[in-house]
């Protein structure tokens, strides 16, 4: 079977790829991304050494070079990682986040109807529901609560989702969505809160934490992530959505002291900034569906997780510090200099 991957050199993308590698060594794995920022081909070396792997630099939008790739290439299944993915940058510059992550996800599933496909999966995020507030922790998304989105990114991948289902009842393209909680572990990029913590602390800078920090996410290890899509694609119900969460909700500020209390750094590095506008306060998805259809439960619990990834961090100084070094530096002073 061949697998298309966009986005693969991204975070859970790449992670991903390695799993299917090993996982399915018999699947051939077409990867298709187009190297924003976000992307890094330092993160794929190892799988460009594997025979079953190939890569191509294209832009999901670019509609020639998508149709070129399925024409060569004759994937079976498509999974759609590639998308501008950072809340904060949406609301910087929300332009290029409608144009990825809905127009792409169009191109690509013209493709498959095009060229035909046994499986388009769309890679959402719980972040579709909007947010619950902090005093009903009996609350949970399931796949029934409404879209009811807070951000350009957000919004974007809503409107991604719903053209996907649209493409089904219209078209009938067989296709599937996960919804994901707030993933961590291996290749995130330092933008995001976790990394950018490990990298702060070990350079004992300020940890920028926002508002109050009492803000609440549901983290997954990314690996569980990558077992829940491979579940869907293989076993999962053409037409459906499937929400992934591994029931591990904490507040902001109690990561960061874990990360500064695991780095051995102290909590005096906390500084707390000013507010994401349109802040989401709580994510937490109830996993239910999955964990009855397809028998889908985490492996990794969140003080293993937390554990092993500050150890990578640690292990790969190198590839995180090239990206700290580049433009990430103008970037940082951006968001974060007059804080
Ligand atoms: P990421 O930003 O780390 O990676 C995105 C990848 O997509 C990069 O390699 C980038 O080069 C590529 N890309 C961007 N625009 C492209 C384009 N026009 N054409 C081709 N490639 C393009 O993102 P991530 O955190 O790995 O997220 C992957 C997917 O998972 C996204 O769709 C995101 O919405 C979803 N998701 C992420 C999380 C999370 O916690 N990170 C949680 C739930 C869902
Ligand atoms: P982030 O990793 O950007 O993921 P998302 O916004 O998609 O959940 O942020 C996770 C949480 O951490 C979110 O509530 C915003 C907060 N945060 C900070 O407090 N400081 C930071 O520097 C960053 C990047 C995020």
């Amino acid at each position: 079977m061949t697998i298309l991957v966009t986005g693969g050199a991204g975070f859970i993308g790449s992670n991903f790829v390695y799993y299917l590698l090993e996982k399915h060594p018999e699947d051939k794995i077409v990867c298709v991304d187009v190297l924003t920022y976000a992307g890094n081909m330092a993160t794929l070396r190892q799988a460009m050494q594997n025979p079953q792997f190939r890569f191509y630099k294209t832009d999901i939008t670019d509609r020639q070079g998508i149709n070129d790739i399925f024409e060569k290439e004759h994937p079976d299944i498509v999974v759609n990682f590639a998308a501008e993915s950072h809340v904060d940058r949406s609301i910087e510059n929300p332009e290029v986040f409608l144009k990825t992550n809905i127009l792409g996800t169009q191109v690509l599933m013209d493709a498959c109807r095009k060229y035909g496909i046994r499986r388009y999966h769309q890679v959402s995020t719980d972040e579709v529901y909007g947010d619950l507030p902090l005093d009903r922790p009996d609350l949970f998304f399931t796949e029934e609560t409404p879209i009811h989105t807070s951000s350009p990114y957000s919004s974007s991948k809503a409107g991604a989702d719903l053209l996907v289902l649209a493409y089904h009842r219209t078209y009938g393209l067989p296709v599937t969505i996960s919804r994901c909680s707030n993933n961590y572990g291996p290749y995130h990029f330092p933008e995001k809160l976790i990394p950018l913590m490990i990298a702060n602390a070990l350079a004992d800078k300020p940890l920028p934490v926002y508002g109050k920090g009492e803000n609440v996410r549901d983290w997954l290890y990314v690996e569980d992530h990558c077992k829940a899509i491979d579940l869907i694609i293989r076993n999962g119900k053409v037409g459906e959505v499937y929400n992934v969460g591994g029931h591990n909700e904490m507040k902001n500020i109690d990561i960061v002291k874990l990360i500064c209390k695991e780095l051995g750094k102290p909590e005096s590095l906390i500084t707390f900034v000013t507010d994401r506008k349109g802040h989401d306060l709580r994510y937490a998805i109830d996993p239910t569906k999955i964990h009855n259809e397809l028998g889908w439960l985490p492996d990794t619990k969140f003080e293993d997780g937390i554990k092993k990834t500050i150890q990578w961090y640690l292990d790969n100084k190198d590839w995180w510090q090239e990206i700290i070094n580049g433009e990430y530096q103008n970037y940082y002073e951006k968001m974060y200099g007059n804080r």
